[in-house]
């Protein structure tokens, strides 16, 4: 049937109970919407993750598991009235009409296909739940982000099992395309829903649940194959256009041109368009690197090594882009960083995210930290545990009633100092590398960096985020990317 959805005119079943298997990121936010524009449906989120659904059913919902502005009203709104989240995935399971898989699906790590190929294991052990507990006819909904051809295989665990029951299925892909940072803004105001599938009743059923708020003109209906698809051809033409947009960068900075200026001419143009050409650090975020991989082992695995090339490259210049950045910070630091304080401010990905996974600060910082620097790391909303995680290393808290470092430039040692503020983190710097746009340090004033750093002194404004910056000439040095 792939029409577009208003000319869908079919009955629908009614959905009293939406059970989703997976509290994360997409899990959590979207559950949250659907409950409150659904309030005559009983939505429960479930994750195998104790302390994760412990923090969704905190009272004090600062301590949500993860942060998206506008996420805390509505739990507030809709928890414990029709949105519950729990660790009893059997219950849940039984009681659902309609289940929504929003599992990790991370890179394998070993064995065939690994270091490209999406890592399955996940999305079997929740399939293998589905199939034991669920009753009646159930709608199984592909919510996380997986390789074309998947749902084949749900189906047919799913299949095999329900042969010896009275328990019949259907399964959907419905991707999910919110960013994180503004997660609520495009679950309640989407460009697209996208719904795959083969069994008209089942996709219009899904179809009269986002038509509670989405315009029906937005909800698009497609073969399971072309759904599936169309989230890692979205995901990789995305992450293409930063790539694309750094490797300019790169020439800006060596031959005098302005990214900004570049960026606007070029955008104007209605057919490039003006989002998702800002220069950075690189992409990160735990999607875009392991959606193209996945896309290139799915290019290899068709026989097709040309077009396989072609998107790893996408991966290739990104990582470039992050070596590049460390490298000329070590350059103008005059060869060396080694026992050098360096100020680090932001860590997630982006901006208005806790999120760290695959975020280009953590490249960046190895690579400072391998030379020996010392750093002091500042983020708004990312813990300190989350960073030594990612680091792999301890920390330690700067001595509060001096913050500069002192006499431990010999110490083999290796640790970071984590900063509450952002004045701890610039005090005694060398210099400060700005590599995650959050509003705190848009305006931060010439005078932190004149009166507190150690001179000749580096800010390297990864995101060319400063308003208006004035520093003092003789004794700082300013650089942004794509401009020098
Ligand atoms: P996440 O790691 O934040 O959350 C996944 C959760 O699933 C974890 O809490 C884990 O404990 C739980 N889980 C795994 N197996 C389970 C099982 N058998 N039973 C119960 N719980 C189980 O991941 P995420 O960021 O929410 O991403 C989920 C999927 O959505 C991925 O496929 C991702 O590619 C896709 N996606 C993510 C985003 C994003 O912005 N993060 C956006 C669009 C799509
Ligand atoms: C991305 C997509 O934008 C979503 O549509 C998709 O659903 C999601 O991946 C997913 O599948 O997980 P997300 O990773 O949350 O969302 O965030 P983005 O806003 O896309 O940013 C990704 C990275 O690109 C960040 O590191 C960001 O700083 C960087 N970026 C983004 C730039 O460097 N320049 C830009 O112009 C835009």
């Amino acid at each position: 049937m792939h029409v577009v959805g208003n000319k869908l005119n079919i009955k629908s079943t009614v959905v009293k109970n939406i059970c989703c298997i997976g509290a994360g990121y997409v899990g959590g936010p979207t559950m949250a919407v659907i409950a409150k524009h659904c309030p005559e449906i009983q939505v429960n989120v479930v994750d195998l993750n104790k302390n994760r659904i412990n923090s969704w059913n905190d009272i004090n919902l600062n301590n949500l598991p993860i942060f998206e502005p506008g996420l805390d009203l509505i739990i507030k709104e809709v928890r414990g009235k029709n949105l519950h989240f729990s660790t009893d995935v059997k219950d849940s399971v039984i009681q659902a009409d309609l289940i929504f898989i929003a599992v990790n699906t991370p890179t394998k790590s070993k064995g065939i296909g690994a270091g490209q190929a999406s890592d399955l294991r996940w999305i079997e052990g929740c399939v293998r739940e589905i199939s034991e507990y669920a009753q009646g006819h159930t709608i199984v909904v592909e919510k996380s982000t997986l390789p074309v051809r998947t749902a084949e295989v749900i189906e047919k665990i799913l299949n095999t099992k329900s042969k010896n029951d009275d328990k019949t299925f259907s399964i959907l892909s419905n991707p999910e395309f919110l960013s994180e940072g503004t997660a609520i803004d495009d679950l309640e105001n989407p460009n697209r829903v996208l719904i795959g599938g083969e069994d008209e009743l089942a996709i219009k059923t899904l179809y009269d649940i986002y038509a509670k708020w989405v315009n029906k003109e937005k909800i698009i209906c497609t073969n399971i194959w072309s759904s599936e698809l169309s989230k890692l051809t979205a995901n990789a033409f995305l992450a293409q256009r930063i790539s694309s947009i750094n490797a300019i960068s790169a020439l800006c900075e060596k031959t005098g041109a302005d990214i900004n200026e570049v960026t606007n001419a070029v955008g104007k143009d209605e057919r490039i368009g003006e989002k998702f050409l800002k220069s950075g650090p690189g992409f990160g975020g735990s999607c875009f690197k392991k959606d193209i991989l996945n896309l290139v082992y799915l290019c290899n695995y068709f026989n097709l090594p040309e077009v396989a090339d072609y998107w790893m490259n996408i991966i290739n210049l990104n990582h470039w882009q992050q070596k590049r950045i460390s490298k000329l910070i070590i350059e103008k630091l005059f060869g060396t960083v080694t026992g050098k304080k360096i100020a680090i401010l932001g860590f997630s990905f982006k901006a208005n995210t806790n999120d760290t996974r695959e975020s280009p600060a953590i490249q960046i910082c190895k690579d400072l930290l391998d030379e020996g620097a010392k750093l002091a790391i500042h983020d708004p909303r990312v813990s300190q545990k989350n960073i030594e995680f990612e680091l792999g290393i301890k920390s330690k808290n700067i001595d509060e009633s001096d913050s500069r470092i002192k006499g431990d430039s010999l110490t083999q040692e290796i640790y970071f100092y984590w900063c509450e503020n952002i004045k701890d983190s610039v005090n005694g710097a060398d210099a400060v590398v700005i590599l995650t746009e959050w509003n705190e340090y848009k305006n931060l004033k010439p005078n932190l960096f004149n009166t507190n750093m150690r001179k000749p002194a580096w800010i390297f404004d990864c995101r060319d985020v400063l308003n208006n910056f004035q520093v003092d000439k003789n004794t700082i040095n300013y650089w942004r990317v794509g401009k020098g």
